[in-house]
């Protein structure tokens, strides 16, 4: 029996996703990129993008002036996100590295960004890394797409669950806090938690690309597996999605922190 993707391990399990990933994922809406963008010294140093798998959140940080590095371990998803980019002005490069070993020098960057990825990480160890090429001022921003729950999610996460049992609770639900690492560090301020609600139109067969784009899904599930699990959730999208077209509703959560020299750990008022 050939082993399902996740059994190779954080870094290699999107691998074999890559194209599922890169063609059915949802994109990060604009005003969060703009937030971002506010909150950046005018002359910003490098925009390193960490986790960036596919490129995501690379044509959004070009697009507003960024000079900008990938860096991602999986080889497959980082050839993706080098053809997404092309190598228009801004474009710096890609570096095969993990978060835990960011091979850059100190104080570098003027903004980091986790799209999707800092769960995957081993938090204190990546966070170390993020806060020493990141200089004085500079802004992280860790951000998560969450799915908004409805009957229709609940009931695909029922089928999730049946055809593997290993997954527990949606793991993006708990994205909307400050993740623990990040407050209780001492190099950064961060901010209560910013929200980005959007939408996209969906349809049977992207959203069957999507769920096999998902770690817990396609790449937890066996060759074997996979023919029983899509026959099912076709029938459970037919059954509250009759038409076959409906909306996704989203909500982006932007953590941003500003890097600090010196300070005590807290998470700044509202
Ligand atoms: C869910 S994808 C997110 C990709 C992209 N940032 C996005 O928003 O679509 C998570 C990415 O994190 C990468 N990853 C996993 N462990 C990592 C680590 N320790 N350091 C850096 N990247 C890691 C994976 O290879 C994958 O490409």
């Amino acid at each position: 029996m050939k082993l399902p993707p996740a059994a190779r391990g954080s870094t290699q399990v999107f691998g074999p996703l890559a194209a599922e990933y890169a063609r059915f994922r949802p994109s990060y809406p604009d005003p969060l990129f703009d937030a971002l963008a506010e909150r950046l010294a005018p002359d910003p140093g490098l925009a390193l993008d960490v986790g960036s798998g596919t490129g995501a959140a690379l044509l959004p940080l070009l697009e507003r002036g960024m000079r900008v590095v990938a860096v991602e371990p999986n080889r497959a998803m980082l050839s993706r996100a080098r053809s997404g980019v092309g190598d228009g002005p801004g474009w710096i490069g890609a570096v095969a590295a993990r978060a835990e070993g960011l091979p850059l020098a100190p104080g570098v960057a003027g903004c980091v960004t986790v799209a999707q990825a800092f769960h995957w990480f081993e938090a204190e160890a990546a966070l170390a890394e993020i806060a020493r090429v990141l200089r004085p001022g500079g802004i992280l921003a860790l951000v998560w797409n969450v799915i908004l729950t409805d009957p229709f999610t609940d009931d695909v996460h029922e089928l999730i669950v049946r055809h593997n049992p290993g997954y527990g609770r949606p793991v993006t639900r708990s994205m909307l806090d400050t993740p623990a690492s990040l407050a209780r560090h001492p190099g950064f301020v961060v901010e209560p938690a910013a929200r980005f609600d959007h939408q996209r139109p969906m349809t049977e067969d992207a959203y069957v690309g999507y769920a096999f784009s998902w770690s817990y899904c396609g790449g937890a599930l066996t060759e074997e597996q996979r023919p029983p699990f899509e026959r099912e959730l076709r029938r459970t999208i037919r059954r509250h999605h009759p038409d076959g077209v409906w909306v996704e509703r989203l909500t982006a959560v932007a953590h941003f922190a500003t890097r600090v020299a010196g300070r005590s750990p807290r998470v700044a008022e509202d």
